[in-house]
């Protein structure tokens, strides 16, 4: 690598984001093709970028040939052969970690890729894997992309029929899977699942199962296989398949506001460029740091944050079984402490849910490891973010809050750790090669600073989600619609004085109160300002005069003894942070939200409620917690 490649590669300083940002503007693909220049091609491009947002189709680095896992194994062997790639945290603090060097991973990743080969498994095959958070589990994905095999991750969380309709979607071959999960107290039976799921799967032959509970399970013979069976007497080395640089690499469902889950489909070569470049940079990622990223891998945040863009980084990344909650309120700042975590990476959900409980959970332990800290998910709140800031950060670790989604594969809007002076819940600026622009109503982009709009891509960046598998025209009418010639991300945005961009959350979810918009983030934001509040989901509901009007729901961190005066607090409060325009008509207060197991509050079903509209709920299946909306409804104001 040449020392221009080294600049434009990794930024260390403000001037040096500002040089990049700007080459990858004026010069796309020169400086696309010198971020590239770092990696293992078996052949190099013919063309860095070939792209039409009208088609849609857009092409990174066509004519290149290259493995996804040659990229995170084979190349760190000669550095970084006995360095830690994945330490795995268990679901029970009393059961041992694994650590698993790159040597040690190459060899389980080449081993199972045998595996599948053996059982018939060829480029292109659709492999659906539903397992717990395992050391297995990066190994299956890793296996896949190694054979060429197009992983499907569903999160292990989906019932039966989530996990169907995904297989059925992309008539996958195989099943990957696991007797039992642990999540906290609970074992949940993920081959049962499995087994009720393929009921209703005629396209799957195999199902591999590894044993983790050790619970007694139906395995159906000539389908079912032991992942330990598997592996047995398989070579340890495998050759990698030589992938085109846009064969697909996987597929992710992601949920609409409508239809049903769209396979947003992602290939190989930008995706791997984009996930490293912004991994290494967004954190300021240093070689040997342990890095922790809380989520799951059937998201994308573990797709490309705890798989792909560390360990293409030569990174040290843990993966956790369990969950924030088990055994106690403590138990990540136990493992931050135990593993001597650098960079945490979790989401604002958890960070409430971490808040309200007692701090002595946090003070138990020894943070000082900790130096980065980073956030994804939704809009943060400022309440939680100067929470996050000081009683984790200690003041001292900048906060990266990372806006993207499934569909960009990675980080979009996002401070560099350390180097973009950050704003309590603002995203803050691009990431180099993603340009923004924000749109009025009317399809005009809006120029300038100090202004809000819907939140577009007016260019191609490598990891862009290709199309959404089976159906291309879904893919169009979704994400490049709204807005002739630019990605639409269903975001709106602030841009502020300084160009720093705020996400004020869906624009579905925007409020037109007596014809002021009101973004449901914003009052959430304010009425969390309030001391005795812990979280808060607010919707629209149709009114007489205004239009509409706002209903709050809200949790407080005890129940209010005397609710009419907290509801006065509270509207004082909102009235000073966004004005009286902005106060909610309503507000309950709840015990609960209906949340879906990745934390995103279901609206749809709040906004039933606060209109009254009870009769039909629709889908509530993907709610962690259904009962909620029952005690939730009982107690609305009407
Ligand atoms: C939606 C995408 C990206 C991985 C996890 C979620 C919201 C995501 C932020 C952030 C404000 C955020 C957006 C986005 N979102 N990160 N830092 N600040 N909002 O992936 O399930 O595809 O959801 O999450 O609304 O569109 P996803």
């Amino acid at each position: 690598m040449n020392q221009a490649s080294a600049l434009m590669n990794t930024i260390t300083t403000p001037n040096e984001y500002k040089q990049a940002y700007q080459q990858s503007v004026e010069d796309p693909e020169k400086f696309w093709a010198g971020v590239a220049s770092d990696f293992l091609w078996r052949k190099n491009w013919d063309q860095v970028l070939q792209w039409d947002f009208a088609k849609p189709e857009v092409k990174w680095f066509d004519g290149a040939k290259l493995n996804i896992t040659e990229n995170c194994l084979d190349r760190h062997l000669l550095e970084r052969g006995d360095q830690t790639a994945i330490i795995w945290e268990p679901n029970d603090p009393q059961e041992d970690h694994i650590t698993i060097t790159y040597n040690e991973l190459h060899q389980r990743v080449c081993q199972f890729s045998n595996a599948l080969k053996d059982m018939g498994v060829v480029k292109g095959d659709r492999i659906c894997i539903y397992m717990p958070m395992i050391p297995e589990l990066a190994v299956a994905v890793l296996a896949c992309a190694r054979v060429g095999a197009i992983h499907s991750v569903v999160f292990a969380g989906f019932s039966s029929s989530s996990l169907a309709d995904r297989i059925n979607d992309a008539s996958c071959k195989m099943v990957i899977t696991a007797d039992g999960s642990y999540r906290g107290e609970k074992i949940v039976e993920l081959k049962k699942i499995t087994d009720d799921a393929l009921q209703s799967c005629a396209s799957i032959e195999k199902v591999i199962v590894v044993k983790r509970t050790g619970k007694e399970v139906n395995m159906q013979e000539n389908r079912d296989v032991w992942w330990h069976d598997a592996i047995d007497d398989m070579a340890d080395t495998c050759e990698p398949e030589v992938m085109d640089a846009e064969d697909m690499l996987f597929i992710l469902y992601t949920s609409g506001s409508t239809g049903k889950p769209k396979g947003m489909v992602h290939s190989s070569a930008g995706y791997m460029v984009y996930t490293n470049y912004t991994f290494r940079n967004a954190f300021q990622y240093q070689d040997g740091e342990v890095y922790w990223c809380t989520a799951d891998v059937g998201w994308i945040t573990g797709h490309s944050y705890i798989l792909y863009g560390p360990l293409s980084a030569g990174a040290v990344t843990v993966m956790f079984e369990g969950v924030p909650s088990y055994p106690d309120m403590g138990r990540f700042w136990q493992v931050v402490e135990k593993h001597k975590v650098n960079i945490f990476y979790t989401a604002p959900t958890a960070i409430r849910a971490l808040e309200k409980a007692d701090l002595s959970f946090v003070e138990k332990y020894d943070l000082s490891s900790l130096r980065v800290l980073g956030t994804v998910g939704e809009p943060i709140n400022e309440e939680a973010w100067h929470w996050y800031d000081k009683n984790i950060g200690k003041g001292g670790c900048p906060i990266v809050d990372t806006y993207w989604q499934t569909e960009t594969g990675g980080f979009m809007i996002s401070p560099i750790a350390g180097i973009t002076e950050t704003k309590p819940a603002f995203a803050t600026l691009p990431m180099p090669g993603v340009q923004p622009a924000l749109m009025d109503k009317d399809g005009n982009e809006i120029g300038g600073n100090a202004v809000e709009g819907r939140l577009t891509i007016k260019f191609p960046w490598p990891s862009m989600a290709r199309t959404i598998y089976g159906d291309h025209e879904r893919f169009k009418q979704t994400y490049f619609s709204a807005f002739e010639g630019k990605y639409f991300t269903g975001d709106g945005a602030k841009r502020d004085e300084d160009g720093y961009y705020r996400i004020t959350g869906r624009v579905d979810d925007v409020i037109i109160v007596s014809g002021h918009n009101l973004g449901t983030a914003e009052i959430e934001s304010a009425i969390d300002e309030h001391d005795k509040v812990c979280e808060t989901a607010v919707v629209g509901f149709p009114h007489d005069v205004k239009g509409n009007a706002v209903y709050a729901f809200v949790i407080c961190y005890q129940a209010p003894s005397d609710e009419d005066t907290l509801r006065k607090e509270i509207l004082e409060t909102v009235s000073d942070i966004i004005g009286p325009i902005a106060k909610p008509d309503k507000i309950q207060f709840v015990g609960g939200l209906p949340k879906t197991r990745s934390g995103k509050i279901m609206r749809r079903i709040l906004r039933k409620i606060a209109s009254s509209d009870t009769s039909n709920l629709g889908d509530t299946s993907t709610l962690l917690d259904p009962s909620v909306v029952d005690e939730i409804m009982a107690g609305a104001i009407n």
